[in-house]
């Protein structure tokens, strides 16, 4: 596992945006597995940004997103609608090429991926009790895409993106551990203090159910970005 350490988020944005461009530009049809929350915007934007300097095409792009909520209220909540929100509508992807967990494709969201030739590259955040995607701590490290219930501190810590938390959805389809660590390669990028103690767990302590992002110790090309803040701990 490679750590960067970074002083502010604008840093890792940087980094992280001039890596996805240099993907592409040897890759024009890369698979890219996508994540939302708030970390990743600045990256979006620093991407959507370089790419029209360097007239970086994303046509030939396929993109996967780790996650989706169910039974959302209304479409502006959905990570499909963040996601058309923060970077598609900016750049010229084929939304066709654009793919969510959804519970019809449940069990075929992994198979996808695979037919589609793998995620070369996977953006991941990390939640505060260490959880990748929505892969709460005892989540098995094997498991591949399906159903969650939210936890409490999920569920609080989302309700800033509604009007109240009692608009925040219970249940979600993610990616699995397993899914996860059979991309290519894996950028986390964790940024302010909420993040350090599930960064310190995942850079020194052993692999355990207890932080899912653990897991990534196992994967043989995965970087760590973290700020000041978020590495306040290590
Ligand atoms: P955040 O979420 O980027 O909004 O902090 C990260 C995550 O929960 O994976």
């Amino acid at each position: 596992m490679k750590i960067i350490k970074c002083k502010t988020p604008d840093e890792i944005a940087l980094l992280c945006a001039n890596k996805i461009l240099n993907l592409l530009k040897n890759k024009n049809d890369a698979i890219l597995g996508l994540a939302t929350g708030s970390t990743p915007v600045k990256t979006y934007r620093k991407l959507i940004e370089l790419s029209k300097q360097d007239n970086v095409s994303f046509k030939n792009v396929k993109t996967f997103n780790l996650d989706e909520y169910i039974n959302y209220k209304n479409e502006i909540d959905s990570y499909k609608y963040f996601m058309y929100d923060n970077l598609f509508k900016h750049i010229d992807i084929d939304l066709n090429n654009t793919h969510f967990p959804n519970e019809m494709l449940l069990d075929k969201y992994d198979d996808q991926i695979e037919k589609a030739g793998g995620v070369d590259l996977q953006i991941l955040g990390i939640g505060a009790n260490g959880h990748i995607a929505f892969n709460e701590p005892n989540t098995p490290f094997d498991s591949k895409t399906h159903v969650v219930g939210l936890s409490q501190k999920t569920i609080e810590d989302n309700a800033r993106f509604f009007n109240s938390i009692d608009e925040v959805p219970t249940s979600a389809i993610t990616m699995g551990l397993a899914t996860i660590m059979k991309s290519k390669e894996i950028i986390l990028i964790a940024t302010g203090k909420n993040k350090a103690d599930a960064i310190n767990k995942l850079i020194n302590e052993k692999p355990s159910l207890l932080c899912p992002a653990s897991i990534l110790q196992n994967h043989p090309n995965v970087t760590i970005y973290v700020d000041d803040d978020s590495a306040s701990l290590l």
